[in-house]
Formats: structure tokens, sequence, C-alpha cells
């Protein structure tokens, strides 16, 4: 099986983590072709054009349009947004992916899966549904390259990025619970990088975390040196959390995989280490300091 053809990335337009965005632009700059799959054409498809991708507008949740995308494809990244359709979304691609004959299928999945079985699962539908897609990719037979990562540093962005702002404080409900978040741009090299790449990778799966995992007042000591201002963190109650996502809007499904979210990291669930990122790509995952020194502006920028 030849194995030219443009490389497919999904969810090329995303703006959470963005992983896909990303990876399209490091597989692009490796001078590899990129076809890259948006829900809709706006401003960001255009942007991703600008850069040298093919642009393909379609619904992971319609199996037409994803063999239609697939088609031509040998390699493929599989993400897409926090969502209850994902398990569907994943068994279509998987469906498609054989049927097409797929050489390297490199799923986005969460670390939590790792500490995940039949008698050991979580409230979040979202970490059911990867680890079910887990499962069923394991099934499948298909070449595929599983991605792990614990909480995106990204994360901060939506989550503490106006508290910090407007008061100097992180407000969430993560107790004294260590945690290890890693850059959603440090996940993006290790997915280009099997990419690139994929044989040495094939049915390995990787899990990703920051160089350290501390509890939320060790975060806030990262923010204060990066911001050259004091940054504390507030324990505040669950309840009063998922009352100010509920308010936010959130859709219910990305509401209550938040909310668990909360509930691990305050059983200490999210207290983990693991050297995927080095391991891969070769060089250290990024700092809670660096990372927030890089965004230095989303969190009311660094005081001189
Ligand atoms: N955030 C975290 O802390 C974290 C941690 C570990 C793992 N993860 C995993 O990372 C993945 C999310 O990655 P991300 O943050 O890079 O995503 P993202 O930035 O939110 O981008 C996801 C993209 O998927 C697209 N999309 C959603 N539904 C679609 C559909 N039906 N058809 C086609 N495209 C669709 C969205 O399109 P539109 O922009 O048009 O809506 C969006 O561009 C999830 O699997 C999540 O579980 C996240």
């Amino acid at each position: 099986m030849t194995d030219n053809g443009p490389i497919l990335v999904t969810g090329a337009a995303g703006q959470l983590g963005g992983i896909g965005r990303t990876v399209t632009g490091l597989l692009l700059e490796r001078g590899l072709p990129v076809r890259a799959m948006v829900r809709r054409e706006d401003d960001r498809a255009a942007a991703l054009r600008t850069a040298g991708a093919e642009v393909v507008v379609g619904d992971l949740l319609e199996p037409v349009d994803v063999y239609r995308v697939v088609s031509g494809c040998r390699r493929v990244y599989f993400g897409m947004s926090v969502s209850a359709g994902y398990l569907e979304a994943t068994l279509t691609m998987a469906a498609v992916a054989r049927e097409v004959g797929v050489n390297a299928l490199v799923n986005m999945s969460q670390m939590t899966v790792s500490q995940m079985s039949i008698q050991n699962t979580t409230p979040s539908r979202q970490q059911r549904q990867h680890w079910l897609s887990e499962q069923a990719l394991a099934w499948s037979s298909l070449p595929v390259v599983t991605i792990r990562p614990t909480m995106f540093l990204e994360s901060f962005f939506p989550l503490a990025g106006p508290t910090v702002r407007d008061r100097s404080r992180i407000e969430l409900p993560f107790g004294r619970g260590k945690t290890s978040p890693v850059a959603a741009a440090d996940v993006a090299r290790v997915v280009a990088a099997v990419l690139a790449d994929p044989g040495p990778h094939l049915g390995r799966i990787y899990e990703l975390t920051g160089p350290r995992s501390q509890d939320m007042q060790e975060v806030a000591r990262e923010f204060s040196d990066a911001l050259n201002r004091e940054v504390t963190y507030s324990d505040i109650p669950p309840e009063e959390w998922e009352r100010e996502l509920q308010r936010a809007g959130l859709p219910e499904h990305l509401t209550k995989h938040l909310v668990t979210m909360g509930e691990l990291h305050r059983a200490g669930r999210y207290d983990r280490l693991a050297d995927g990122v080095e391991r891969v790509t070769g060089r250290a995952a990024m700092s809670v300091r660096d990372f927030v020194t890089l965004h230095a502006d989303e969190f009311g920028s660094r005081r001189s």
C-alpha cells in the first residue's frame, strides 16, 4: 500500500486546544501535504488554505462526508470538540478508515482513560466515550496510535483567565489535588511527529503531562512568577462552579465533563506524571510558568 497523498487532520479549525490547527501548521512546516477538515467555510478555513492546506468541509457525524474526506489519505489525525456524539464520530471514522485502508490513525483520547475499566468508570460521558472509543479501535484492528493527554494548559484561558485578570485569583474547585497540565502546543508536537513517521509508533499509547505535578497553590505561584504579581488560588465549592458553568450557557455534556474533572482533581486523580512529550519529540514539556509567560496578555499582562 503506498503512503502518498495528503495527511488528514480533523477538527482543523479548533480554538480551545486547537490541536488540529496546530498539527496542520507543523506538518506544513515539514513540507508534508495536509488535508484539513473543518465544519464550515469561515475565516479559520480561509487561514488554513492560505497556510497551504487543502481545506475540506464536512461533518464527522455524517458517514458520507467522512468517506469523502478520508478517501485518498493514508494517515489520519482524529479529534473533535468535547461533545455528545464523540463515540458515534469515532466509530464512523473507524468504519471508513477500514474501508479506505488507512495506514495510521492517531486518536485523541484523555489520560483519565488510563485509570478506567469496566469496574472503575467516571460520571463524565466524554471520558466514558473515550474509553469505549479506545476499546472499539482496538477491536477494529486498525493501525492506531493513542494520545492520552491530561488537562490542557489552554483550559486555564476560559476557566481561570477572567478571574486572574480581574482579581489575580484562580477560582476552581480542585481542592488540594495535584495536577500536571500539558500545553496543547506540546500535544500537537507529539501528534505531528507521529503523523510524519507513524511506523515506530503504531499500537502505542502516549500519556502526556506537563513537567511537574503540584497542587493549585503551587500552580498559582507559577502564575505569580510569570506575571510578576501575586496570584492566589481559591478553592471554590463544586456546586458553585457548576452553577457558574450553567449560567455561562455551556452545553450540558461539557458542563458535566468539567464538573467531573473538578471532582477527579479533588480526589487526587490528576496527580500524574508521564514523559510522552519528551519521549516522542525529544523536547521537555512546557511548564505552567513558561505557558503563562507566553500568554501573559490573556491573564491580564505581566507587571513590569
Ligand atoms: N481540553 C482539555 O483539557 C483536554 C485534555 C485532554 C484531552 N482533550 C481532548 O482533546 C479533544 C479536543 O481537542 P481540541 O481542544 O484541540 O479541540 P477544539 O480546539 O475544540 O477543536 C475541535 C474541532 O472539532 C470540530 N468539530 C466538532 N464537531 C464536529 C463535527 N461534528 N464535524 C466536524 N468537525 C467538528 C470543531 O469545529 P467548530 O470549531 O466549527 O465547532 C472544532 O474546530 C477532545 O477529544 C478532548 O477530549 C482535551
